[in-house]
């Protein structure tokens, strides 16, 4: 596996490439998530790239960018056992000048739900993967469903834009008791833990509900608040 640390030195040597390139975009600090979109591109693709980058962009004010998980020396091992052909490795400055243009989301769907809590949050995703996407030029491109928002506004860009690669959503990967693997779970104390597994299973009783024909929202939202309840 080749580590490459700049934007130019992954062009060059993609220059002349014509065998499919899966590519899956992290911001390192791997789980069994990742790994998941790893194996499946590996499983698809004849050169496979890992970007490891934890974009200062979509962190707001106050948010964890300084204590953001760094596991390098892990994640490499991973991507190279996984099979991983180049892992790119970018710096800041590599990546961002000053005064840049930038991928602004939506107005109404790029602004509520994670949005409306973390506003800019997705502008700085979609302009990161703008950047990552012209890098690397990849046939497929990976992502988890458990970012659904994330993952419904760059299907959004790459439609607007008339990008040419193809989106690959891949399901969840949760722990034995439900919850969604995360590089940010490592700061869930252990009622926070029990407090977050509570969303999958409040959305469990509302499919549990819907499959049994209740399609009332009102009563849907009324069960799921019970179940959320402390
Ligand atoms: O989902 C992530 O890890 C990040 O938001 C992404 C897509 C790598 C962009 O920084």
């Amino acid at each position: 596996m080749t580590i490459i640390q700049t934007p130019q030195e992954l062009q060059d040597l993609l220059k002349n490439e014509t065998r499919s390139i899966g590519f899956v975009p992290t911001m390192g600090a791997l789980h069994h998530g990742h790994l998941s979109l790893i194996e499946r591109s590996v499983k698809d693709n004849e050169l496979n790239i890992v970007s490891i980058f934890v974009n200062p962009t979509q962190f707001l004010e106050g948010e964890d960018l300084d204590k953001y998980p760094n596991k390098f020396d892990a994640d490499e091992k991973i991507c190279e056992l996984a099979g991983i052909d180049i892992l790119f490795y970018p710096k800041k400055e590599d990546m961002y000048e000053d005064d840049e243009i930038k991928v602004i989301s939506p107005n109404i769907r790029g602004y509520v739900l994670e949005g409306a809590m973390r506003p800019g949050h997705f502008d700085g995703v979609l302009t990161v993967v703008m950047k990552l996407l012209n890098i690397v030029s990849p046939t497929k491109v990976y992502f988890g469903k458990k970012d659904a928002q994330q993952l419904s506004l760059i299907s959004q860009m790459v439609r607007n834009f008339h990008m040419k690669v193809e989106i690959v959503p891949l399901e969840t990967v949760r722990e034995d008791d439900g919850l969604a693997l995360s590089s940010r779970n490592v700061y869930l104390d252990k009622t926070q833990r029990k407090q977050a597994l509570k969303i999958s299973s409040s959305l469990k009783k509302a499919t549990q509900l819907v499959i049994q024909g209740k399609l009332n929202t009102k009563d849907l939202q009324k069960e799921m608040l019970k179940v959320l309840a402390p």
